[in-house]
């Protein structure tokens, strides 16, 4: 809801003939200023001037300054309740020609003489309940439009509240709390224009009503007399001066009538009273036949009453009656005859909880031809064994819902619900059945569909018969009532196959069978929250994991809270296309299989708080959190590091997605410098940045690495490589040794060799020359002097037939080596 606070630039007229106050509290929505609690003592004379409601309500207000709530011309509705006012100013209405409604509750106006409600012609509702009224004149007679009037609680000592006849629109009217003593014959006459259907005279000190008291409210439809001290005939007289009126709602609560006999209510016979209320009156016994003139009666509620004896002629004449509310109603120990409720032809509900019956009889309910709805929850003290004979008397009636809530029933005998053919819902809830279900004690709820057993102490154990007669059940519901296993086969499921709700939570359930639940083909909600099932998903498992999700293919929420799951198999999901809502909550999961969720395609909700999870990976939970609409994956031990909730953090500040807590239950753990930090201020800039910056780190040094390899290399093996790729190149591209005839030839070889090696040459190749006839060309013995170096070169080793290099280091680092190698026709 948009709230605006008003900032106020207004300022305090100082000099002006009223001192109003500025509205700094109020809340301004839509032409409707909230001023109350704001400890006020003027109303503010700063709000927007188009105001059509104004509360100026718990304040410290002594008057409804008419000055300044002419600013406010267009109010509808001024709520002034809780102040001090003490009159209503005259020419208020002129000043405020739209008002509708006027609330001066709990003030202390005391004088309300004729002209302050001049020309308040519009006035529809006025509220003054608690102030000190004193009727100066006929004040109200200017209200034409006036509906409702509440003068409650303001020490009238009588109804009269004018003498000629007038509000003529009223159709409310509070009295209550005053102290009225006495309705004379004429103290409603100033109404008998007017069309009252409701009149409050709660909590009134009423001792008498004279003849005729009632006659002017000839529409009144609803009466309250609630907490009006009874006097030895008020009901009596009240029923007497009802007759013939158009009443149908009567309540009576709380007025100590204690007993009700015969004639009680013989006056409403004449009326069409359709629901009377006589609860909490101690009441503890009704007259045979007290009743017998409601015939018209549909709704009567007798609740908190101290009745010890319910005869078959109490409620004789209810034949209408639809309703009958009797919660704690009887005293313990009290009675109910057999046929009690026959005359009820037409109850549909009857409501008798907390009432501590000991004596079912096999006719306590009989005749209850149209009854569709048996409460008798923390009821049935004695009634500890349901027997065929318990509710036989029931058996004729169409009954649709028996609720046996806390009944205190122990066992449940073959065919207890036999007759109840009819019966859709049977509550079985919180007693203390303690026995093996084989199925025939269901026998007989031909159309029942829910059945709820839920927290019998633990005490019921399945067969694979016990749901064999209500194969039309579609809720079960099995909580904190299961003894032992239910590794039962076949599966006592089995029948049920129209069943769409099952509860087997908090049942300490460890095992069960793969297709204890497979046949459950319709089952839309499956509960299995505190549960001991963390067995049957362990991988290490004798026979691997249990996979007892299949075949649920319509189920559409899971619960699985609190059942010490550790580890969930990769496909442990996989049928449930259709789930919306999984609840994995309290479990100590740690790490999921990525994929784990992918065939959840219908999820929208998803619970995975209190586990121990601390990264969120992308690969197991971005699948199942693109189509989410609530995520709550709060109180896990997050590790806030760019690895484990980088990702996370991403998709947790970009979500449409609702996530409670989003601030206070996502924290983190791990690392230090995260430890109890919410996980949405983790910084996910440095984990964006680290991407390229890796990259570059990688390249960089890599570079690095190689550059500082070759520099070595060539260092120190740069000679060799060189030669080597020489021969290489040579080789590959073919360079042949050009044959250009013997006769060319002056020389066997040129030889190449650094100046340095000239010595090792003299020593080793110039004495082959005489022993075996060679011609070498060297460089500095041969060459034609006159000639350059270069030309020289080329010229020599042409005239010789190879090429002979005295490779060593020193040549390869002879810049003239290069020059050699060019030249060099053919490796040599
Ligand atoms: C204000 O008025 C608008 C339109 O009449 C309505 O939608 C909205 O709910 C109102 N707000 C409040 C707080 O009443
Ligand atoms: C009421 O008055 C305020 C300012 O005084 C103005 O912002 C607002 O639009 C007015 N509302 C209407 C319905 O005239
Ligand atoms: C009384 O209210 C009706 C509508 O409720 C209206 O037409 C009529 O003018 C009002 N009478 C006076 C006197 O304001
Ligand atoms: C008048 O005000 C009182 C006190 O706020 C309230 O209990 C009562 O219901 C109001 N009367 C009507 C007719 O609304
Ligand atoms: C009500 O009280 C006034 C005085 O306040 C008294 O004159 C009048 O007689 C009393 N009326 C009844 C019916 O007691
Ligand atoms: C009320 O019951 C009494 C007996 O308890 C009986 O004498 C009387 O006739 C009954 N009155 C009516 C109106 O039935
Ligand atoms: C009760 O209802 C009937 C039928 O609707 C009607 O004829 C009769 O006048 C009503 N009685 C009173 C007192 O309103
Ligand atoms: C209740 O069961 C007994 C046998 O256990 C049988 O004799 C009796 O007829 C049954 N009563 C009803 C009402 O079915
Ligand atoms: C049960 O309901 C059917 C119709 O739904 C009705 O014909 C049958 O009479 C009812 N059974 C009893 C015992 O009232
Ligand atoms: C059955 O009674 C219990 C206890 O009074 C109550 O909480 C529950 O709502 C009732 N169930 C129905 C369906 O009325
Ligand atoms: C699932 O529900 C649909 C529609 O109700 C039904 O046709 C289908 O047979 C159900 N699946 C199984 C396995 O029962
Ligand atoms: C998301 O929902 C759409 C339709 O609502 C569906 O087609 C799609 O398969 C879903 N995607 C996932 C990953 O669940």
């Amino acid at each position: 809801m948009w709230r605006a606070l008003l900032i106020l630039g207004g300022f305090l007229p100082l000099c002006s003939g009223y001192s109003g106050q500025r509205g700094v509290g109020c809340r301004v929505v839509n032409q409707t200023a909230d001023c109350s609690h704001q400890n006020l003592l003027q109303i503010p004379d700063d709000l927007p001037s188009n105001l059509t409601s104004l509360d100026v309500s718990h304040n410290r207000l002594r008057t409804l300054n008419v000055a300044v709530l002419g600013r406010y011309w267009g109010l509808r509705l001024l709520q002034a309740g809780y102040n001090n006012v003490r009159t209503l100013e005259a020419g208020l209405c002129l000043a405020l020609p739209h008002l509708t409604q006027l609330h001066v509750q709990h003030n202390e106006i005391r004088n309300l003489r004729e002209q302050d409600l001049l020309n308040c012609s519009k006035l529809m509702e006025l509220n003054l309940t608690s102030n000190r009224l004193k009727l100066i004149g006929e004040p109200f007679r200017p209200l034409q439009n006036l509906t409702s009037l509440d003068v409650s609680v303001n020490g009238l000592n009588s109804t009269r509240l004018g003498k000629q006849p007038q509000l003529r629109s009223l159709e409310q009217l509070s009295l209550s709390g005053n102290k009225i003593f006495i309705l004379q014959k004429d103290d409603f006459s100033w109404l008998n224009q007017s069309s009252v259907r409701v009149l409050r005279m709660a909590s009134l000190p009423l001792r008498e009503l004279n003849p005729g008291c009632l006659k002017p409210l000839r529409e009144l439809e609803e009466l309250v007399l609630d907490r009006t001290k009874q006097s030895p005939h008020l009901v009596e007289n009240l029923s007497r001066e009802l007759a013939g009126s158009a009443i149908r709602w009567l309540s009576l609560q709380n007025m100590q009538l204690v007993s009700v006999t015969n004639t009680t209510f013989m006056g409403l016979q004449d009326t069409n009273l359709t629901s009377m209320d006589l609860s909490h009156n101690g009441m503890s016994s009704i007259g045979s036949g007290s009743f017998r003139w409601l015939h018209t009666l549909e709704d009567l509620s007798l609740q908190g009453n101290s009745f010890y004896h319910l005869t078959k002629d109490t409620f004789t004449g209810l034949g209408n009656l639809k309703s009958l509310k009797l919660q704690r109603a009887l005293v313990n120990n009290a009675l109910i005859d057999d046929y009690t409720f026959q005359p009820l032809k037409r109850l549909e509900s009857l409501w008798l909880d907390e009432t501590k019956l000991h004596n079912l009889s096999a006719h306590t309910f009989s005749g209850l031809s149209s009854l569709q709805n048996l409460s008798l929850s923390w009821s049935l003290a004695g009634l500890s064994t349901v027997t065929n004979s318990t509710f036989a008397s029931l058996a004729d009636s169409p009954l649709r819902m028996l609720n046996l809530t806390a009944a205190n029933i122990k066992l449940l005998r073959d065919d207890a619900f036999s007759g109840l053919r009819n019966l859709t819902r049977l509550y079985l809830t919180d007693n203390f059945i303690s026995q093996v279900l084989t199925g025939a004690e269901f026998r007989g709820l031909v159309s029942i569909q829910e059945l709820c057993l839920s927290f019998n102490k633990q005490k019921i154990q399945l067969r694979p018969s016990s749901f064999v007669s209500v194969p039309t059940l579609k809720s079960l519901l099995l909580r904190g009532t299961l003894l032992g296993q239910l590794d039962v086969e076949p599966s006592p499921f089995l029948p049920l196959q129209e069943l769409s709700l099952l509860d087997l939570s908090n049942n300490n359930i460890a095992i069960f069978s793969a297709n204890l639940l497979s046949s459950l083909g319709q089952l839309k909600v499956l509960k299995l929250q505190h549960n001991n099932l963390a067995d049957m998903w362990k991988s290490v498992a004798p026979k691997g994991p249990t996979f007892f999700l299949q075949g649920l293919e319509n189920l559409t929420v899971l619960e699985l809270d609190y059942n010490g799951l550790d580890e969930i198999p990769a496909h442990a999901f996989s049928s449930l296309r259709q789930l919306q809502d999984l609840s994995l909550a309290g479990n100590v999961l740690k790490f999921l299989h990525d994929g784990v969720f992918s065939d959840l395609v219908s999820l929208r909700s998803l619970d995975l708080r209190k586990n121990h999870i601390t990264s969120v990976p992308q690969a197991v939970f971005q699948p199942v959190l693109r189509n989410l609409t609530v995520l709550r994956l709060g109180q896990n031990p997050f590790d806030c590091t760019c690895d484990s909730i980088f990702w996370f953090v991403d998709w947790l500040n970009t979500t449409n997605a609702s996530v409670p807590q989003r601030d206070s239950a996502y924290i983190c753990n791990t690392p230090p410098a995260y430890f109890n930090k919410s996980v949405t201020r983790f910084n996910g800039l440095s984990c964006k940045d680290m991407t390229p910056f890796q990259t570059l780190f990688v390249l960089s040094s890599t570079t690095v690495l190689v550059l500082m390899g070759t520099a070595l290399l060539l260092r120190f093996q740069g000679w060799r490589i060189q030669f080597y790729w020489k021969v290489v190149v040579s080789r590959t591209l073919g360079f042949r040794e050009v044959d250009l005839g013997e006769e060319r030839f002056l020389y066997d070889a040129y030889v190449i060799h650094a100046p340095e090696d000239r010595k090792w040459v003299d020593r080793h190749l110039l004495p082959l020359e005489e022993e075996e006839n060679f011609g070498f060309c060297l460089e500095d013995r041969d060459f034609t002097p006159g000639t350059s170096r270069l030309e020289s070169i080329v010229e020599k080793m042409r005239q010789s037939r190879k090429i002979v290099f005295i490779v060593t280091e020193t040549l390869l680092k002879d810049p003239w080596c290069t020059l050699y190698v060019r030249h060099c026709p053919s490796p040599c």
